[in-house]
């Protein structure tokens, strides 16, 4: 087995459609998990990065939500358009963060407080 350089967790938790809580595989994980696979694949990856579906990470009302490991980044509000600086991100220590498209959708401690979450909800 080869030794992965990064690790992308992409939550495909799925919740009733009526749970309040929704889920990421609601917004549409699983699909966005088969095709971030695909371009890793495409773009030469296969054998130092992987790309993987996890249990809920806990942060369902920023859903779709990935952690890339060893980086130690949680990922928010992802979506198919993201797939491209994904990738890209991918491909370095830190290059997640430094896709200017991604770093906005960092969670912290910060903006994933209960303070950010009512001002999420209000819109
Ligand atoms: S359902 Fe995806 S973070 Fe909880």
């Amino acid at each position: 087995m080869p030794f992965r350089e990064r690790f992308l967790w992409v939550c495909s938790n799925r919740r009733a459609d009526d749970n309040p809580r929704g889920s990421c595989a609601a917004k549409g994980s699983e699909a966005l998990i088969e095709e971030l696979k695909r371009a890793s694949r495409t773009a030469g990856q296969g054998a130092r990065v992987r790309i993987m579906a996890s249990s809920c990470i806990d942060h369902c009302e920023h859903g779709i939500t990935a952690a890339v490991m060893p980086d130690g980044v949680l990922l928010g509000q992802l979506t198919a358009d993201d797939i491209p600086a994904l990738v890209r991100g991918l491909e370095t220590a830190g290059g997640v963060l430094a896709e200017s498209s991604l770093a906005p959708r960092q969670l912290t401690a910060e903006n994933t407080s209960p303070e950010a979450l009512a001002r999420l909800r209000r819109g």
